[in-house]
């Protein structure tokens, strides 16, 4: 927390903290592999993007931050984690109006990074799809995640993995942690970057690798019911790329994880550990 490194346990914030009073703050979740991190400079790039767009200032250069980080990774027991690092405005009497000078709060975490078991893989994940409801700069990672935490939620009590964000003429946005992929007549689909989708890390490398690979990939509104669709899958730092085989209960292609998207996640797999080595 700030400069200190503290038990878990014992790091609190105060409560006048604007994070805790407002979510008035921004964030980024990374993975480490064995102690190298997957484009680290590009997840702080983006929380330097998400801070100026709510005028948010981080109180350290982007090098010292990156050594903060690796130092949690050292500090702690896992061999795989998932780093979260998060800088909210600071602490001042509660008020929307913002007092000058803060000292934005950092705070810093480090657990297991979570695995995807081979069987959960081979049944592929379920999700259901919701109208977006969210506020329109989801370009922000804001760590105000409310209609996330309720879209979640909703998929948790129907027993599927990820809800579908939906505009209002059906288009597929991303999920609530996540950024979602169609293969359309053999190409990929995704919805193009703006205000009402997060520009994924794992998004991008996705769509890098995919052409390299000779793989057509378009950034355009695509639907679920379009003509054509046989696989779609998600993509996340704590997931990779990962097949979606059923939506609000039905069938994506035969049911099963398919072919190109199995083939996006061992792209990716298969580029960490490159990274690694
Ligand atoms: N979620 N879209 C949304 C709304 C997200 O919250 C995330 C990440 C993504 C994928 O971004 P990336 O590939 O950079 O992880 C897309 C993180 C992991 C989380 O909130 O836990």
């Amino acid at each position: 927390m700030n400069d200190d490194f503290t038990p878990l346990s014992q790091a609190c914030v105060n409560i006048e903290d604007r994070g805790f009073q407002f979510a008035d703050g921004v964030y980024e979740v990374i993975a480490c592999f064995g102690g190298t991190f997957i484009d680290l400079d590009e997840h702080l790039e983006r929380l330097w993007r998400s801070g100026h767009a709510i005028n948010l200032t981080p109180h350290l250069s982007m090098e010292e931050l990156a050594e903060l980080i690796h130092e949690t990774y050292r500090r702690n027991p896992y061999r795989d984690a998932m780093l979260y690092v998060q800088f909210t405005r600071g602490v001042a009497p509660r008020s929307h109006l913002i007092s000058k000078g803060m000292l934005p709060t950092l705070v810093i975490t480090s657990r297991q990074l979570p695995s995807i078991t081979d069987e959960k893989l081979h049944q592929g994940a379920t999700a259901i799809t919701l109208n977006d409801f969210r506020w329109q700069r989801c370009d922000i990672k804001s760590i105000s995640l409310l209609a996330s935490v309720m879209g979640k939620q909703e998929a948790a009590r129907l027993h599927v993995d990820e809800a579908f964000w939906l505009d209002e003429d059906g288009h597929v946005l991303e999920g609530c942690s996540t950024n979602c992929f169609a293969v359309m007549d053999g190409e990929l689909l995704t919805h193009p970057l703006g205000h009402r989708v997060l520009e994924g890390i794992t998004r991008k490398m996705t769509i890098r690798l995919a052409r390299k690979h000779g793989l057509s990939v378009c950034e355009r509104p695509w639907k679920l019911d379009e003509q054509g669709l046989s696989e779609v899958f998600m993509t996340s730092t704590t997931n990779a790329a990962m097949p979606v085989c059923q939506i609000d209960g039905n069938m994506i292609g035969d049911g099963r994880p398919g072919n190109i998207s199995l083939s996006v996640r061992q792209w990716l797999l298969n580029h960490f550990k490159e990274l690694r080595s």
